[in-house]
């Protein structure tokens, strides 16, 4: 089978391209990326010579290269989008042109070239926010409420490829997951920042009162759903993915991290709060784990570990990418706290 992956060279596209050849070692890959801040072809190097995998330096909104790219591929799984909720806050503008329009481009060409399977990759974020200690989770017929520009620009996206399914008639399915963590994710999320400014010797910022809630995935756990929906998911299906762990507060897992790297609770920073910020994701991910038989194999803590001891590892990775670029952001992001 050939496989059109978008967004390959960042964090969940580039660990699901790993994951995919070393599980399906007859099938090839098509990796479009491209190379925003957050694509990185570090992220593959290992696999650059492998006969089944290529790579396309092409924008997703461009419709000639993204035809090319399709040519004889069967399934695509569409990773590629502007990523960071505080980004989009700053400036919508690249969310509404990649998570958008990219994502129609690349609905025209899939519907063009026939594909029989185009899968999109979402968010938990497009539900909303939870009032914390509601008990209430987030399933696949809850209502669309996003809040953040990339929020918005996500649901937005999911809008279109229903649609695609049922005017036309493509083959879709959609994914909506937690917030993901593991290797090669771009130092600009919460636990890829607090480790790398650990290993820094530098504070960890913590939004408002740190009292608010995401569920956190390994990013190898929603490699495997992904697997499980390609495989036997229903053409037209939405499956929410997410873990089985008790629900953990921004500052709770702030403090198993500086745990795991032996400093003290003085390197928390409390910082301006997010805009609109979501006070609690909760997702019910009953219908995956009966339908398809997918589970978490990691717990939290077990995957906490590995991620803290990549990052520890692959410092040459990371201290790369804390360049200008990383560093005019973080300064508008974080303003007077940006020398934490
Ligand atoms: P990321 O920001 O690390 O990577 C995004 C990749 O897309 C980069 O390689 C970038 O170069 C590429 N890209 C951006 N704009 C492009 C364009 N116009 N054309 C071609 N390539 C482009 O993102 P991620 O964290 O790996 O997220 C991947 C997908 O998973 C996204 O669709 C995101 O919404 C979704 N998702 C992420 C999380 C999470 O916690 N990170 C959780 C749920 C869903
Ligand atoms: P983030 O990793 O940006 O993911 P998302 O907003 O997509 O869920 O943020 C996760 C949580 O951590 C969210 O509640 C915001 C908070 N946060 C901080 O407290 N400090 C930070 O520096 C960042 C980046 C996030």
């Amino acid at each position: 089978m050939k496989l059109l992956v978008t967004g390959g060279a960042g964090f969940i596209g580039s660990n699901f391209i790993h994951y995919w050849i070393k599980n399906h070692k007859d099938d090839e890959i098509v990796n479009i990326d491209k190379l925003t801040y957050a694509g990185n072809l570090e992220n593959l190097k290992d696999i650059e010579n492998n006969p089944n995998y290529s790579f396309v330096h092409a924008d997703i909104c461009d419709p000639e290269a993204v035809k090319k790219a399709i040519s004889g591929v069967e399934t695509v799984v569409h990773f590629a989008a502007e990523s960071h909720v505080d980004r989009s806050i700053l400036d919508p503008s690249s969310f509404v042109k990649t998570n958008i329009l990219g994502t129609q481009v690349l609905l025209d060409a899939a519907l063009n070239a026939k594909v029989k399977r185009f899968h999109h990759i979402s968010t938990d974020e497009v539900f909303g926010a939870l009032e914390l200690d509601s008990g209430e989770k987030f399933n696949q017929d809850t209502p669309y409420n996003p809040r953040s520009p990339y929020a918005a620009s996500k649901a937005a996206a999911d809008h279109l490829v229903r649609s695609y399914q049922i005017t036309y008639g493509l083959p879709v399915t959609i994914t909506n997951c937690a917030d993901n963590f593991g290797p090669n994710q771009y130092p600009e999320k919460l636990i890829s920042l607090a480790i790398t400014n650990l290993l820094e010797d530098k504070k960890v910022p913590v939004y408002g009162d740190g009292l608010y809630v995401r569920d956190w995935l390994y990013v190898e756990d929603h490699c495997r759903a992904i697997e499980a929906v390609l495989e036997k998911g229903k053409i037209g299906e939405t499956y929410l993915i997410g873990t089985n762990e008790p629900e953990i507060s921004n500052l709770e897992l702030v403090k198993k991290l500086l745990k795991l790297l032996g400093k003290e609770e003085s390197y928390i920073e409390f910082v301006k709060d997010r805009p609109g910020h979501d006070r609690r994701y909760a997702i019910d991910a009953t219908k995956i784990k009966t339908e398809l038989g997918w589970e978490p194999t990691y717990s939290l803590d077990q995957a906490l570990d590995i991620t803290v001891k990549w990052y520890q590892n692959n410092q040459d990775w990371w201290k790369k990418l804390k360049g200008q670029e990383y560093k005019d952001f973080y300064q508008k992001q974080y303003g007077k706290n940006a020398n934490l």
